[in-house]
């Protein structure tokens, strides 16, 4: 799956850790992998870090099913997410949520019949100050409304958006 200049830009970011520490790596070539699969880590793809970084594949599982930011099962083009911690909540995430649902007729884990989106939810995405908030991709939208969430699903659905994106490239 990790070929070219993507395994390239892997072994370099392994190189910056240590010799016995290239487990310090798995995050970074965890993004990698996952937007070098479609946005979501098969068992194939985790085994496939593990093998690069010298580790266990479960050691790779326990990082993987720990955070939020990766995905286990194969997802839309686009992954939404949408904060749901305190500060976003009082600013109005269930509004939000509940319109991303309506406009995209799907719950939190699904993902459109087309495989265009896929709607999560999220705990604190670390941008309060600016709730609420969702993120797609490597791009958080902040202060929204509904006015700006059917402004972003409109350019969204006219540009077919990919939020899997390489973030290290
Ligand atoms: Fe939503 Fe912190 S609570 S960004």
């Amino acid at each position: 799956m990790l070929k070219g200049e993507t395994l390239d830009l892997v072994h370099r970011i392994i190189k910056r850790y240590p010799e016995g520490k290239q487990k310090s790596a798995l995050i970074p070539v965890l993004h990698i992998a996952q937007s070098e699969n479609d946005g979501w880590l098969s068992a194939e793809a985790m085994d496939e870090v593990a093998k690069l970084l010298g580790i266990q594949p479960v050691e790779v599982f326990e990082v993987a099913t720990f955070y939020s930011m990766f995905n286990l099962q194969p997802v839309g083009k686009c992954v939404i997410e949408v904060c749901q911690t305190g500060p976003c909540w009082l600013k109005g995430a269930e509004e939000i949520l509940a319109h991303f649902q309506k406009r995209l007729g799907i719950k939190p884990g699904e993902t459109t019949p087309d495989g265009k989106f896929t709607l999560k939810t999220v705990e604190c995405l670390a941008a309060c100050g600016r709730a609420p908030v969702i993120q797609a991709g490597t791009e958080y939208y902040e202060n929204l409304t509904i006015q700006k969430v059917d402004n972003l699903l409109d350019q969204w659905m006219a540009d077919d958006k990919n939020s899997h994106s390489n973030p290290y490239a």
